[in-house]
């Protein structure tokens, strides 16, 4: 009989659900120690937040986050809330010695993630934030030949997040699922909400970054506030680009907008190694492209590996070989990984300390768009 760990689930949105869902699922497909019960959701509206719970099954309902994160029948929290309520609640939950599964970004910036990471490693608490493409079976497969050492010198990383869906002026700003778009809710635009994830998966594969030198535009200036009912100045980045060096000496190039017409969600990136290169697209999931230059010269090209075999990474526990999986697995897995950390009380990467040196990189890169000059990740001008 596994243990239960309760969870309080704090927001019932997009990711509410998204996690809700790989709690659910997870014990049908993994063998674990502890599993999830799902104990309490926290939303400000009362009639919503029940309405979530029947559907998605949590045993109660909390109007005021402060409650739960003081409930003793509460194991651990998950932050499911814009960016700028993360700091704040997730320092209260470590003052009551909850586990804390974090949303990404950590932080609004690096100063409120030191914060953070402060208070969960003096509290000893359980942590991790939810960097989920760590998990895709075949992002995971990559970062396997790179441990193997499969590429060699690795000379280029890069990486696109590409959405088209603020392209229109008349959509507001602020407000239910539109915080996005006000950096006092957000932090940043794109950077924070996108490249943050392109960030986390290059520090995974490709190491450390030392210097970033980034540009961003704001392309719509004003859009209707919400909250305000007033048209107000945009203050987040609609686009942001930077190059940067890893500190194994590669070169690094990075894109994301929320102004490419024709794009929903793709995430690609591209790694190319002395004896090997690989690619992956967030919307074709189950694949990677692998270039070996090892193979025999006649046959030498790219190989669309169908990441779905019984040895590739995660898949054992799903279906039979050959048959995909989706965007939703990687929570499942993500939850799956912390619960086993969480019984050998190991850490369950990526941890608030891995998420806060993706904080830095995106805290340079707003700070180079700004400056116009180089900038290194803890902040200084290079040179
Ligand atoms: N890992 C990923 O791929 C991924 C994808 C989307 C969003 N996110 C992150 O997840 C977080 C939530 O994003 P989302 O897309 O689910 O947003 P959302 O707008 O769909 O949901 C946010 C939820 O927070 C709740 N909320 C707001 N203020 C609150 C308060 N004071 N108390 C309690 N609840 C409150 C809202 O009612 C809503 O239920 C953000 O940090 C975002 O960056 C991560």
């Amino acid at each position: 009989m596994a243990k239960p760990l309760r969870i309080g689930m704090i927001g019932y949105g997009f990711m509410g659900r998204a996690h809700s869902n790989g709690y659910k699922r997870v014990g049908d497909f993994f063998d674990l120690e502890y599993l999830p019960v799902l104990q309490a959701v926290a939303a400000r509206d009362a009639e919503k937040a029940q309405a979530f719970a029947e559907r998605w099954g949590y045993g109660r309902v909390e109007t005021d986050w402060r409650k739960l994160v003081a409930a003793d029948d509460i194991d651990a929290i998950d932050i499911c809330t814009p960016n700028n309520l993360h700091a704040e609640i997730a320092i209260e939950a470590a003052k009551h010695g909850k586990a804390i599964l974090c949303e990404k970004p950590l932080s609004m910036d690096v100063a409120e993630g030191e914060k953070m990471v402060a208070a969960i490693e003096k509290a000893g608490v359980p942590n991790t934030v939810w960097y989920n493409y760590r998990r895709i079976p075949a992002v995971t497969y990559a970062k396997q030949l790179i441990d193997a050492g499969r590429l060699g010198r690795v000379f280029h990383y890069r990486a696109e997040f590409l959405q088209d869906w603020t392209i229109s002026a008349d959509l507001p700003q602020g407000g239910a699922a539109l915080w996005r778009l006000d950096a006092a809710a957000a932090g940043s635009g794109v950077t924070g909400d996108l490249l943050a994830h392109c960030i986390d998966t290059a520090l995974w594969l490709n190491g450390p970054v030392s210097d970033v030198t980034a540009m961003t535009e704001t392309f719509v200036k004003e859009r209707m506030h919400t909250l305000t009912g007033k048209m107000e100045p945009v203050t987040i980045d609609d686009a942001c680009s930077f190059l940067c060096h890893f500190t194994n000496g590669s070169l690094g190039l990075f894109e994301s907008t929320r102004y490419a017409r024709g794009h929903k969600a793709l995430y690609t990136f591209e790694i190319n190694g002395e004896k090997m290169s690989l690619k992956w697209d967030l919307e074709d999931l189950h694949r990677l492209e692998v270039f070996d230059y090892s193979d025999a010269g006649p046959e030498r090209g790219w190989k669309s590996v169908h990441v779905t075999d019984g040895d590739h990474p995660y898949m054992g526990h799903w279906w039979v070989p050959g048959l995909a999986i989706g965007y939703e697995h990687s929570f499942v897995h993500q939850v799956a990984d912390f619960l086993e950390a969480y019984a050998k009380k190991q850490p369950a990467h990526p941890t608030f300390r891995d998420a806060l040196e993706t904080q830095r990189v995106c805290d340079a890169v707003l700070s180079s768009a700004k400056s116009h000059q180089w900038v290194n990740v803890n902040g200084k001008p290079v040179g």
